[in-house]
């Protein structure tokens, strides 16, 4: 038997996605003592009682009985128990905690877990940190019951861990419901209204807490005139959410118009110095804690892609940023201010604009100004989000500015959920990179707050209302993977991913778990990697049909407005942008970074296209021409993802029918469109540069 059957009062029929009934029994064949208070007392109480039910373990809330325990979840603050058992645990818990060091301080999040004779024990200061002890209790399984365990202590590494969702209230008549979403309807949203489905809600807050996000913006970045009511008349559809979600210690934050003021408040203007503009934001923002009292804060898309911004008042965007968090400094919220900003009304021949330098000029010179509860959220990349991009230099650029690191979840640019693309490895090269030079700070470190207050991680979010959740199955992977690295960004990808494997497919319910643990390894590990293989070469980026983003368009933006261009012609390709002879972007890097990056020769090869226009025979490191790489690599890649096509086969049969089917059909579309790309791409290159490849292959 492969689905499992909800129980009664269990939740909606959804996909599980990582938390099937049966990724519980290990803890719900267990006799768990619960102590403690509280909101999400209740949900680890509900969750432990679910688990017991199922699996024929026993569940005590404190005050205790005389009662023989295996598992001890409980508040380091609560009244002691008349239970000598339990109490041993918990004195063996501080025991370990006080020998961890450092004051033994777990925060509002944090757990130690530890072995007590034959009980294991998870002590939290707070509610959510026996929230997330319990999931984290679930992933070891038996593990947690290992009478040599050593003890452990787990704290997030960044306060916040975000998902942006891009979902409209009312459809977008191009984006639709979600912009960029690729796994059906919005699941808070529906043709103007909300869905009031707060079950599926609750179950999403269940799935992301378990994984560790604690905070979502529950409406498009780009707000038009339905979505920007949410901030006033149609707040009570925010507070809705904010109550479902609370239970599983994550709040609310909405996307708002910065010309709000205007539009909703009929106020003249929007201009961020003007006294009645700062007297509305301060009210409005009154009412909506006033409604969710939790409420996190705003987030603003200002002056980019035909969003408002203080530029029309000529105010720049911490004058813009700092209005709203001066509304939101008494109740305790915070204003993420994008600074995806640039020109996007560009013109090819104009050699000189670059959008890779924008972010860096608008936002660096403002470094100080914003407040201290401003997160200035900057994209990973310094363009758009791509397979291959070096790492935006504004995170290296602003000490005394609050950042936040933005990635995307939902695959835009990443096969859109129809392909195979798992990120965790993509993200965790992201949050290693060292700015200032090998064995320096990392972006980890400036996220997470090492020399300055950080701003942490957020992602753009990729479910829906489709079944499996994320369209592709696997592509739930990717999800939990930047749940997991926001609470560690130093984690392992393949670590985290075999943690997802082993929930989503337990071994106990498979006939032959390494064999299942084993293809989804091959088929994952290096998906990304072959992605980038199958697509625009060299980190040039883009190269895909203008509009849907979906599929090969080599020139589909060569002769935009849009600002991605790769400038092939019929000697080389690439972007000159190094200081010498470019746009000087390289320059925007600390001086190592700007220096490597500055000459084609020592610019590392994935990202040499971004950085320089050479030749079609420029050799790289790796020995091979461009135009010889571009060649091996859309072959390669192709080969690759036939591949992952006949190992899948390998699982019918052995796993959950539906799954099965659904990532079959997929995996038949990647062949499709990973094919589409390679012969676009070579033929595109054969045919601008007359080299032929060296090893008569097929190009047409
Ligand atoms: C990309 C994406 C848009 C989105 C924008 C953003 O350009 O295609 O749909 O609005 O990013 O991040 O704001």
């Amino acid at each position: 038997m492969f689905v499992e059957e909800p129980m009664e009062g269990e939740g909606p029929r959804v996909h599980p996605a990582w938390l099937p009934p049966e990724a519980f029994r290990s803890l719900g064949a267990r006799r768990i003592l619960l102590h403690g208070e509280g909101l999400l007392i209740d949900t680890v109480l509900d969750e432990v009682s679910r688990a017991c039910a199922r699996y024929g373990g026993l569940v005590w809330h404190s005050p205790s009985w005389n009662v023989d325990v295996d598992l001890v979840l409980a508040l380091r603050g609560a009244d002691e128990l008349p239970n000598p058992a339990v109490e041993a645990a918990r004195a063996a818990g501080e025991a370990a905690l006080a020998e961890l060091g450092d004051d033994g301080t777990l925060g509002d999040e944090g757990f130690v877990l530890a072995r007590a004779g034959d009980v294991t024990v998870v002590l939290s200061d707070a509610p959510a940190g026996l929230l997330y002890g319990l999931f984290h209790v679930v992933r070891l399984c038996a593990a947690a019951f290992d009478p040599t365990r050593p003890a452990e202590r787990h704290r997030p590494a960044l306060r916040r861990r975000m998902l942006n969702h891009w979902d409209n209230v009312a459809a977008h008549p191009v984006m639709g419901q979600v912009e960029r979403g690729y796994a059906g309807g919005s699941i808070f949203w529906q043709d103007g209204r909300s869905r009031g489905d707060l079950a599926r809600v609750r179950e999403y807050g269940r799935l992301l807490a378990s994984c560790g996000v604690n905070a979502i913006s529950v409406n498009n970045v780009n707000v038009a005139h339905t979505e920007a009511l949410l901030l006033t008349e149609r707040l009570g559809d925010v507070a809705e959410i904010a109550d479902a979600l609370r239970p599983y210690g994550i709040r609310v934050h909405l996307s708002v118009s910065f010309a709000a003021p205007v539009i909703l408040g009929g106020l003249p203007t929007a201009d961020p110095l003007d006294e009645k503009v700062r007297l509305w934001w301060a009210a409005t923002t009154r009412r909506v804690y006033d409604r969710i009292p939790d409420f996190g804060g705003y987030l603003v898309k200002a002056d980019s892609e035909g969003q408002p911004g203080p530029f029309t008042y000529g105010r720049d965007h911490a004058d813009g940023a700092n209005l709203l968090a001066e509304a939101l400094a008494p109740h305790g919220g915070v204003v993420h201010w994008r600074a995806f900003v640039y020109n996007h009304h560009q013109d090819w021949r104009d050699r000189s604009t670059d959008r890779a330098r924008a972010a860096y000029d608008h936002f660096a010179p403002l470094d100080g100004r914003f407040r201290t509860n401003v997160v200035v959220q900057v994209k990973f990349g310094p363009v758009d989000f791509q397979t291959r991009e070096p790492v935006s230099p504004v995170l290296a650029a602003m000490p005394a500015t609050r950042l936040a690191v933005e990635l995307q979840v939902t695959q835009e640019y990443t096969g859109q959920q129809r392909h195979v693309c798992h990120l965790g490895p993509w993200w965790s090269e992201v949050l290693r990179f060292a700015p200032w030079g090998p064995g320096g700070r990392t972006i980890a470190d400036v996220i997470t707050g090492e020399a300055a207050a950080g701003g942490g991680l957020v992602a753009v979010a990729n479910v829906g209302d489709d079944l499996f959740w994320t369209g592709h199955p696997l592509a739930q992977a990717n999800l939990y993977t930047f749940g997991r690295l926001a609470w560690d960004p130093r984690r392992d990808p393949t670590e985290i991913l075999d943690e997802w494997i082993t929930l989503t497919f337990p071994p106990s319910a498979t006939a032959d778990a390494e064999l299942v643990r084993r293809t989804l390894h091959e088929i994952m590990d290096d998906s990304w990697r072959t992605y980038e293989r199958y697509t625009a070469p060299l980190g040039v980026g883009f190269m895909v049909n203008p509009g849907d983003h979906y599929g090969p368009g080599v020139d589909g933006y060569e002769y935009t407005r849009w600002g991605t261009y790769h400038f092939a012609d019929r000697d080389g390709v690439g972007v000159d942008r190094s200081r010498a002879s470019g746009t000087g972007f390289t320059g925007q890097y600390p001086p190592y970074w700007a220096q490597v990056y500055e000459s084609p020769e020592s610019c590392p090869d994935e990202l040499l296209l971004f950085f320089h226009h050479v030749p079609y025979g420029h050799v790289l490191h790796s020995g091979s021409t461009v135009i010889q790489h571009i060649y091996d690599t859309h072959f390669a890649g192709v080969e690759e993802v036939t591949a992952m096509r006949r190992r899948w086969q390998r699982l019918n049969g052995m796993i959950d029918p539906s799954v099965y089917q659904r990532v079959a059909e997929r995996l038949d579309e990647q062949v499709r469109c990973a094919t589409e790309w390679r012969d676009q791409i070579n033929t595109y290159f054969f045919r601008k540069s007359g080299v032929p490849d060296e090893r008569g292959r097929d190009i047409y």
